[in-house]
């Protein structure tokens, strides 16, 4: 996690500093920092909590210069405060260094440069990298750059200047990402695009082991053994407008509102003439037909859209699958092997443990297939075959509308291989696809419905708070869904503690009686998942339960259904009619919306929940 920039041309560094860190604070809010080349001399300012503070102190003392470094930060080693806030310098001040990732040997390195007779005020990792690079700089920052890093364990994209050469920033990467932005008569170096999409379409993606130096004039990229390496900007086909919030109250209200059209978009994109279509897909039809098995690798909100693959995958591709959280699977010695195909799930494709589940697998000899929102991220460009979501930024760290876009991706290979495997055959494929294509209408007609302030959900949400409050903060929430909508109530559970704090959990609504009916009394809320499904008349019975014990109900059905009334739920939230298949998409929504106004009618920061980041680089 983390954010860095660093900016080298002839605007104000602070300007384009700070307006690049906005863009990555979804990376960590912890504090911030800039340091800006005056001269030959480092102004270096940072604070903690979030990058308004540190925005407030430089209007009131505005930096000079036009290069230097910036720093957005999720705190690892070091509690967040201004001292461990980045970038750090070395003992004489002449050298500025912002990292993200851990440098796994930094006390090793740390006890060895004290003896040296290094000082150190921070306790970060980070701080190492500044003094090793003090260490050996003779008159050159990036050779000095080179040398360090070949001393560093762990992960890490940093950039450094240095006071004796203000005309460059230096960088490197090492499992963490770092972009080049190119621009005319000036260059930038960050951890995402859309900090400098302000500046420049034209980006270069580093890969591990790359050294990168930006001048005005020019950007020299080598490998670790000082080689020269040629590389040619891409061009970035979104706007910024993208990433920003064009009149919503929060990212993520907005990025939920967006579902219907990046569902739209995703069908065009992929169904041809009656056939799904993936032209980024490097791997072979034949290779395709021949897997035996399926694991699905994913970590937070892509684990869930995982879960709810296995069971599109095992009903109509009629292939085995299983569903792991990359953390699990990268240390349990998993069995894959040249007939499996891992599958791994990354909005970012970036996260860390992800990262390292696709390495295991692929060391194990499995064919990967790497399904990602960020074009061009590590487990895109790792994967032996990718399909892209593009659902556009999303920047509220409560992931929803990257979770729709990967069901729908799951959707998509699920038809693709069901064709292939030869067991779906033309006539059901084109009864599945008129269906599917109905749904973007129905989450556009759903999401136009909740659009005003006052509506249902949002008025539910009002009346959780009264009630947690008169009962003194011990309310909690159950979900509970079956079959296909299982998963989604983990998701729901996963989006009301990310951002509302509450506690929540889902569950299988089948295996309630074995936990979960003990924790029901007068004090759960039970969001019941009910709506027309071949496991519909089992939830009506965990209602029957549920009420019997005296807990609250929300049920979230289709639209006519009457049965539901005389089950004395407390609260219904109807959806259009749509095949239970494709449910997922349009139950989420809502599950999306509680958790969102939940969070609002408590205070809460929405997009930017307390600990948590959105694109999670380390362990
Ligand atoms: C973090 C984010 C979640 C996300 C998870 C996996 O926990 O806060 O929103 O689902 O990481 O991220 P990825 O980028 O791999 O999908």
């Amino acid at each position: 996690m983390c954010g860095i920039v660093g900016y080298v041309g002839s605007r104000k560094a602070q300007e384009v500093l700070i307006k690049g860190l906005s863009r990555l604070e979804y990376r960590g809010y912890d504090s911030a920092g800039v340091a800006i080349l005056e001269g030959h001399k480092i102004n270096l300012v940072k604070r903690q909590g979030k990058l308004r503070i540190l925005t407030d102190v430089l209007k009131s003392e505005p930096a000079k210069g036009s290069i230097g470094v910036g720093h957005t930060r999720w705190a690892t080693h070091g509690v967040p405060n201004d001292v461990n806030a980045h970038p750090h310098l070395d003992c004489a001040s002449k050298i500025a260094v912002v990292h993200n990732g851990i440098i796994e040997n930094y006390l090793d390195l740390k006890k060895t440069l004290m003896k040296e007779g290094h000082r150190f005020s921070s306790e970060t990792d980070t701080e190492v990298i500044a003094h090793l690079i003090e260490k050996y700089y003779k008159d050159d920052l990036e050779t000095a750059v080179l040398k360090t890093i070949r001393s560093l364990k762990g992960s890490y994209a940093i950039a450094a200047i240095h006071a004796s050469e203000p005309d460059k920033v230096v960088g490197a990467r090492c499992d963490s990402p770092l972009i080049v932005g190119v621009g005319e008569g000036e260059n930038f170096l960050a951890s995402d695009v859309p900090a400098v999409l302000d500046y420049t379409k034209n980006i270069i993606y580093l890969d591990n082991h790359e050294l990168i130096t930006i001048t005005k004039k020019g950007v020299t990229i080598k490998d670790y053994s000082g080689r020269i390496i040629q590389k040619n900007p891409s061009k970035i086909k979104w706007d910024i407008k993208q990433a920003e919030k064009a009149g919503h109250s929060h990212f993520m209200l907005k990025e939920i509102y967006e579902q219907g059209a990046v569902l739209d978009g995703i069908l065009d994109e992929r169904l041809h003439d009656g056939k799904v279509v993936f032209e980024e897909l490097a791997i072979k039809d034949n290779d395709l037909k021949r897997f035996t098995k399926i694991a699905i690798v994913a970590c937070g909100t892509a684990y869930h859209a995982g879960l709810t693959g296995k069971y599109m995958l095992e009903e109509y591709a009629r292939i085995p699958c299983w569903v792991d959280t990359s953390s699990e699977f990268r240390y349990r010695d998993p069995i894959v092997d040249k007939n499996t195909l891992v599958i791994i799930i990354s909005q970012s494709g970036e996260t860390a443990d992800s990262l390292a589940a696709l390495r295991e697998a692929k060391r194990k000899g499995a064919k990967t297939l790497g399904i990602c929102n960020v074009v061009g991220s590590s487990i895109a460009r790792e994967s032996d075959g990718v399909i892209y979501t593009h659902a556009g930024p999303e920047i509220a760290v409560a992931s929803t509308k990257a979770y729709t876009a990967q069901l729908a991706v799951l959707y998509l290979v699920t038809l693709y291989l069901g064709r292939l495997r030869k067991v779906i055959g033309s006539a059901k494929f084109d009864h599945i696809i008129k269906e599917f294509r109905r749904a973007p209408a129905l989450m556009n007609s759903l999401i136009d419905e909740y659009r005003s302030d006052y509506n249902n959900i949002a008025a539910y949400a009002g009346e959780f708070k009264k009630y947690y409050f008169e009962k003194h903060n011990k309310s909690h929430f159950l979900y509970l869904g079956r079959n296909i909508n299982y998963p989604n109530a983990l998701e729901g559970a996963l989006k009301l503690k990310e951002i509302s704090y509450i506690s929540a959990e889902g569950y299988a609504a089948g295996e309630m009686k074995h936990g979960p009916i003990a924790l029901i009394d007068e004090n759960p809320w039970v969001v019941c998942i009910a709506v027309q499904s071949k496991t519909y008349d089992k939830m009506l019975s965990n209602i029957q339960e549920i009420k019997a014990r005296g807990g609250i109900v929300i049920a979230i059905t289709t639209e006519g259904d009457e049965e539901i009334m005389h089950h004395n739920v407390n609260y219904v939230i109807e959806l259009p009619k749509i095949d239970e298949l494709f449910s997922p998409l349009l139950v989420v929504i809502p599950l999306q919306l509680l958790a969102y106004y939940v969070a609002k009618k408590f205070g809460y920061d929405i997009d930017q929940p307390r600990n948590l980041a959105k694109s999670v680089t380390v362990e």
